[in-house]
C-alpha cells in the first residue's frame, strides 16, 4: 500500500495513533497550568460552569468539523481549505482559515514554549533540591525570580523549542507514538496520585471542592464568559487547523464522533483533576485562588517542598507536564510544517527548524516581558499577555467560527456526512450546532469582548 499512493502512506496505519495524537495535541499545558489559573481568576464555579458548557455545545461539534475536512482532503490544513473551496465552487477567500491557523499556532508556541520551560526549570530545581523545606512564601519568590531571570528561562525556553523541533522533524508518527503510548498514562497516573494527596493530605479537599462547583450566579460576567469560551478553544486546540492537520492522517474506518467525544471527555477529566489537586494545596498553604499565571508553580512545589519524597515526585510531575506540554507543541507546527512540506518540497528537518527557529526567536520577546521588557505595552498589556489574549479572544474564536460556517453553510453536505457517517438525527443536531450554535456563541462572545 505504501509507496504507491502518496495519501495512503502518510496515513496513520494504528487506529490509536490518532486518538493519541489528538489527546496528546488537547492536553497540555491548558489543563494543568491554565484552566486552575484562570479559574482561579474568575471565581471558580461559575467560570467552571461556562467553561463545560462551551466544551460541549461548541466544542464537540468543532473538533467533528475540523479533524472530518483533514481526512476528507488528506491535505495540509491551507490546501485542504483551497480544495474544498474549489470543490464547493465557493469563494476562495476561505482559504484564510488555513493562512490563519498557521499564524495562529504560530504566536501560541512563542509563549506556551516560555510557560513550558518554567516546568522544565522546575523539574530540574526540585530534583536538585533547590525547593527544599521551603513555605509557600519563599517558593513564591522562586517563582518571581525565575520570571525576572532572562537568561535562565531563555536557556530553558531554547531547551523546549529544540525538543519539540527534535521530536516534529522525525514525525508526527516516528517521533510521537512511540512515546505518547507511555507518557499519557503515566501523566494520568501520577495526576491520580497527586488527587490523592490533595484529598487525604491537605486537609482542605472539600473547600478546593466548593470553589471548583459552587456556581454563584453573579460572578459570570462578560468577561469571565469571554475567558471561558477562549479557553475552550485553547484547551481542545481548537480553531487553528491542528486537528485538520491531524486528521489529514486519521484512517478512514476511524469514527469521527467517537474520538471527538473521546478527546473532549479526556481533555475536560484533565482540566478538573487538575483543579482538585491545585485549590485544595492552594487553600492549604495559604495561597490566593487568583494568584494568576504562577499558580500552578507555587502551589504544587509548596506541596512538594514539604513531603517526603517530594523532589522526586515533584521532578516526575513537572517532567511529565513538559512532555505534555511537547505534544501540544508538535501539533501547533504541524499546519504549518505540512503545508511548507507540501508547498515548497521541502525536507520536513529543514522546514522544522526553520519553522522552530522563528518561533524561538519571536519567543524572546515572551521571555523579556517579564523582565527587561516589563514595560513594553501593547493595549495595557506585556507581549506575554497580549500573545496569549489575542489567541484566546480573537484568533481561536474566529478561526472556529470560521470553520464552523465553512463545514455547516459553504461545503457540500455530502463531504461532512460522508466523514461523520453518523444517524440521521445526530447527523442534523450536530448540523445544528455547526450552523447556528458555534457562530452564534463566537458572535456573543465577540459582542462581549468590544462592548463591555
Ligand atoms: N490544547 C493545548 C493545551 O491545552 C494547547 C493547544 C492550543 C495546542 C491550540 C494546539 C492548538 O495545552
Amino acid at each position: 500500500m505504501a509507496g504507491q499512493n502518496p495519501t495512503a502512506s502518510k496515513t496513520w496505519n494504528n487506529r490509536w495513533t490518532f486518538m493519541l495524537a489528538a489527546a496528546g495535541s488537547a492536553i497540555g499545558l491548558g489543563n494543568i497550568w491554565k484552566f486552575p489559573y484562570i479559574a482561579g481568576q474568575y471565581g471558580g464555579g461559575a467560570f467552571v460552569m461556562v467553561y463545560l458548557l462551551c466544551i460541549a455545545l461548541v466544542g464537540v461539534p468543532l473538533l467533528m468539523a475540523e479533524t472530518s475536512i483533514g481526512r476528507s482532503t488528506r491535505l495540509s490544513p491551507l490546501n485542504a481549505m483551497r480544495k474544498l473551496t474549489s470543490d464547493s465552487g465557493a469563494f476562495r477567500g476561505w482559504e484564510i482559515v488555513g493562512w490563519m491557523g498557521m499564524f495562529t499556532g504560530f504566536i501560541i508556541l512563542t509563549f506556551y514554549s516560555v510557560v513550558a520551560g518554567w516546568a522544565m526549570s522546575y523539574a530540574w530545581d526540585l530534583l536538585t533540591g533547590t525547593f527544599d523545606g521551603m513555605n509557600a512564601s519563599q517558593v513564591g519568590g522562586e517563582f518571581e525570580a525565575l520570571t525576572l531571570d532572562a537568561p535562565r528561562q531563555i536557556f530553558w525556553h531554547t531547551a523546549f523549542m529544540a525538543l519539540t523541533v527534535y521530536i516534529t522533524a522525525r514525525g508526527v508518527h516516528k517521533g510521537l507514538e512511540k512515546g505518547l503510548q507511555v507518557m499519557m498514562p503515566t501523566l494520568f497516573a501520577l495526576l491520580i496520585l497527586m488527587l490523592g494527596y490533595s484529598m487525604f493530605a491537605t486537609g482542605n479537599f472539600m473547600k478546593g471542592f466548593h470553589f471548583m462547583f459552587d456556581v454563584d450566579f453573579s460572578k459570570i460576567t462578560g468577561e469571565a464568559v469571554v475567558a471561558a469560551m477562549g479557553q475552550a478553544f485553547f484547551t481542545l486546540s481548537l480553531g487553528m487547523c491542528a486537528l485538520m492537520a491531524y486528521g489529514a492522517y486519521m484512517p478512514a474506518n476511524n469514527s469521527i464522533p467517537r474520538t471527538a467525544l473521546s478527546v473532549a471527555f479526556l481533555d475536560t477529566l484533565m482540566a478538573i483533576i487538575s483543579g482538585l489537586i491545585v485549590f485544595p494545596i492552594v487553600y492549604a498553604h495559604g495561597l490566593e485562588p487568583s494568584a494568576g499565571p504562577g499558580l500552578l508553580f507555587v502551589s504544587l512545589t509548596s506541596a512538594f517542598a514539604n513531603m517526603t519524597g517530594g523532589a522526586y515526585l515533584g521532578f516526575a510531575f513537572f517532567v511529565l507536564v513538559s512532555i505534555a506540554a511537547l505534544s501540544s507543541a508538535i501539533s501547533l507546527i504541524e499546519p504549518t510544517l505540512a503545508w511548507v512540506t507540501e508547498r515548497f518540497g521541502m525536507n520536513r528537518i529543514a522546514a522544522t527548524i526553520m519553522i522552530g527557529g522563528a518561533i524561538w526567536f519571536v519567543g524572546l520577546g515572551s521571555v523579556l516581558s517579564f523582565n527587561h521588557w516589563a514595560e513594553v505595552k501593547f493595549f495595557g498589556k506585556t507581549i506575554f499577555d497580549l500573545s496569549g489574549y489575542v489567541t484566546d479572544v480573537i484568533l481561536l474564536p474566529l478561526g472556529g467560527m470560521l470553520t464552523a460556517i465553512f463545514a455547516g453553510w459553504v461545503l457540500k453536505r455530502s463531504v461532512m456526512s460522508q466523514e461523520l457517517a453518523m444517524s440521521v438525527g445526530m447527523y442534523n443536531l450536530w448540523r445544528f450546532a455547526i450552523r447556528i450554535i458555534v457562530p452564534a456563541a463566537v458572535l456573543l462572545i465577540f459582542y462581549t469582548a468590544i462592548f463591555k
